[in-house]
């Protein structure tokens, strides 16, 4: 484990990945109305709405520019899918160790759904790999750079954003280069284009570029880009074929995500070795993190 964080900090990024996975779980259940959504206000859900604050006044295009060039040249590393997944797992919860799921368990439940559903290889490999980028908190970066909803930076927010209140301080508000519908970005320019506010599915998605196709990329890379694939804000910036992937991988993804955590744990042993036939299948043994 990264020597930056201690034990109680890792535990608070934890805590917080879980409540915010609670409460994007809520914030999606079926049949939940526009307005019942717009609810959740800082008063119902004040660690949330701290996070979010603390994220949306933090992620400024420069924070992504300089996270982009620290990370994407790969230099933290060369580990198996499985080692990464033993790293992700010292990111426990010791209070409460019988409810709560570990992370490989979470992975495990996410990719056996997506299998259980006879999707292709390819998609149960990407289930299985969508939050290992959350090393991020290993490596000492804290929870509004890791984990929560992303959104595209350099242009204006759209108010389908969760809290999108919070983006008055942040200070690329003050630029209005940055606050025009485009923004920096071309109409249509493709999001492949466009920076998204630093997390961990920026980075599993560059993780993940060399092995697996294009589909499973969208799927990693805009996961948590709630705006887009609930609430269709952003196609000014799409191309026809992101369109196209956000309606149908992205979006179909996002149930294996939200919803597989009430499934039964999963039986390392019997599915130990599909996994790893699957990820030799993939996978050159060792890959850059
Ligand atoms: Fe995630
Ligand atoms: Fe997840």
């Amino acid at each position: 484990m990264n020597s930056t964080l201690s034990p109680v900090e890792v535990a608070q990024a934890v805590h917080i990945e879980e409540e915010w996975d609670e409460f994007v779980s809520g914030r999606y259940k079926e049949g939940k109305s526009e307005s019942e959504f717009r609810n959740y206000d800082a008063k119902v859900v004040p660690t949330v709405a701290e996070f979010y604050k603390l994220n949306h006044e933090k992620q400024t295009l420069d924070f992504v520019l300089r996270k982009e060039a620290e990370y994407f040249p790969l230099k933290k590393g060369e580990k198996t899918i499985w080692e990464a997944a033993d790293f992700l797992n010292t990111l426990v919860d010791d209070s409460d160790p019988d409810t709560d799921l570990t992370q490989i368990e979470h992975l495990l439940q996410t990719s056996e759904a997506v299998r259980r559903d006879g999707h292709p290889r390819w998609m149960v490999a990407a289930a299985f790999a969508h939050d290992l980028g959350k090393v991020l908190c290993l490596y000492g970066e804290p929870q509004w750079a890791v984990v929560g909803d992303t959104f595209p930076v350099g242009c204006a927010y759209s108010d389908k954003i969760v809290f999108p209140e919070y983006f008055a301080n942040n200070p690329d508000m003050n630029v209005p280069e940055y606050q025009t519908l485009y923004g920096i970005y071309e109409p249509n320019c493709g999001l492949d284009k466009v920076h998204m506010s630093w997390g961990h599915d920026a980075y599993i998605a560059h993780v993940m570029k060399p092995y697996l196709p294009e589909e499973a990329l969208y799927m990693l890379r805009y996961h948590s880009f709630y705006a887009a694939h609930q609430h269709g804000a952003y196609t000014h910036l799409m191309t026809e074929q992101d369109k196209q992937m956000f309606a149908t991988w992205v979006l179909k993804f996002n149930p294996y995500d939200l919803y597989s955590k009430g499934l039964a744990k999963p039986d390392m042993p019997a599915i130990k070795p599909y996994y790893d036939d699957l990820f030799a299948e993939f996978f050159p043994g060792k890959i850059a993190w």
